[in-house]
């Protein structure tokens, strides 16, 4: 197949740009677009052979079921049975923005999308060439992360052409994305509502607006079997996976750095690499250093740890070492994605 590349300017671009990229999703066909959380890869959420097909591209297990993306927050009373209030008042406060809710889905919505569950998880994105794309196409979204299955999410055009040139119609380069991880996802279904995966929007957020919510066990596990017990399909997969062993390496700083450099001399010879923080780049002169970004500020590191990932891919390298974050906030998500990426490896440096 051959697949057709559009660069558009999230911040000055004329809605008739988007023109051939509406018209594939309203034939049945695949646009990979920005997010203000990843790239997406869009199809009709209606139509079981669009769904199909995104299967197809990604290599997705298909009981992993869709995201459908909505441009009006009320379309989401057509693909729910029900919208409790508590979907209302969220969606009120967070949309359009980086949160996904999970209903009880109406007819309309064909299991193809929700992988055989009777569920439908909804999101309004707050990226303007998204909202744009949905409003315009008339079509309701569907649209896991634009990757292969199994590899860190797409946070530039450039990874959503490593994995996907060939396999799908249409590509939107709208530039880097702001967020870096993907949207929170809260289940609603239950008495008491429920994250099925951390994001940008925190549980002190949802809490703020609805009262009391819960995680998910598997979210705070920190073991690989909870993954199979986990309540988003998506979240028992093996995730964000670099192809190299990942170990993230926990304690004090002073004690994180020593760890770090003992275990980077253990694999002298070795394509060894460096997750760290912009406070300790300089502190590992024996091993390739990636960073992240700045402690004092997780919006930073949330934002290029996919793209580090990728480029660690990029360059073979077989041993990876990370400092770990912090996990209020933000950073629940960021640690939440790196310890699935690290397959829940971890070493407490403070222990001898
Ligand atoms: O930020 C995002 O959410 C991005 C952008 C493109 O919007 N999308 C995204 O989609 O991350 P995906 O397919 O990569 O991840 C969706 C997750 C999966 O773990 C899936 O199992 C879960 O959402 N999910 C979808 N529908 C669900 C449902 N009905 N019940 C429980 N989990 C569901
Ligand atoms: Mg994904």
């Amino acid at each position: 197949m051959d697949t057709r590349l559009q660069i558009i300017n999230p911040d000055a671009f004329m809605p008739k740009e988007l023109d051939t990229a509406c018209q594939i999703l309203k034939n049945g066909g695949l646009v990979a677009f920005p997010t203000e959380t990843v790239y997406g890869l869009g199809g009709d959420a209606l139509r079981t052979d669009a769904a199909a097909c995104i299967y197809k591209a990604k290599g997705r297990p298909s009981d992993n079921p869709l995201i459908v993306h909505i441009a009006k927050a009320d379309d989401m009373e057509k693909l729910a049975l029900s919208v409790p209030d508590s979907a209302k008042r969220l969606a009120a406060a967070f949309w359009p923005g980086p949160l996904t809710m999970v209903l009880d889905k109406s007819e309309l919505v064909p299991y193809g999308t929700t992988g055989g569950l009777d569920t439908v998880a909804v999101r309004m994105p707050a990226h303007r060439i998204a909202l744009e794309l949905i409003r315009r196409s008339g079509v309701y979204v569907a649209a896991p992360s634009a990757n292969t299955s199994g590899r860190p999410s797409p946070t530039r055009a450039e990874h959503v052409w490593e994995d996907l040139n060939g396999k799908i119609d249409y590509v939107i380069d709208g530039g880097r994305v702001g967020i870096g991880l993907e949207s929170t996802i809260v289940d609603l279904t239950g008495e008491i509502p429920m994250i099925l995966r951390p994001g940008a929007v925190t549980k002190s957020m949802l809490e703020q607006v609805i009262g009391r919510v819960e995680y998910d066990p598997a979210v705070i596990s920190r073991d690989i079997r909870e993954d199979a017990a986990a309540k988003a399909p998506g979240m028992k997969y093996r995730h964000y996976a670099p192809k190299g062993k990942m170990v993230i390496v926990e304690g004090s700083r002073e004690n994180v750095v020593a760890r770090i450099n003992g275990l980077v001399r253990q694999k002298e010879g070795e394509s060894v690499a460096v997750i760290a923080s912009q406070e300790t780049r300089e502190c590992y002169p024996g091993a390739e250093v990636y960073c992240v970004g700045s402690r004092k500020d997780e919006s930073q590191i949330a934002a290029s740890l996919y793209d580090v990932l990728r480029k660690m891919d990029d360059l073979g390298v077989k041993w990876i070492y990370a400092e770990s974050f912090d996990s209020e906030g933000l950073g629940q998500a960021i640690m939440n994605r790196m310890f699935k990426a690290a397959g829940y490896c971890a070493v407490d440096a403070d222990k001898g």
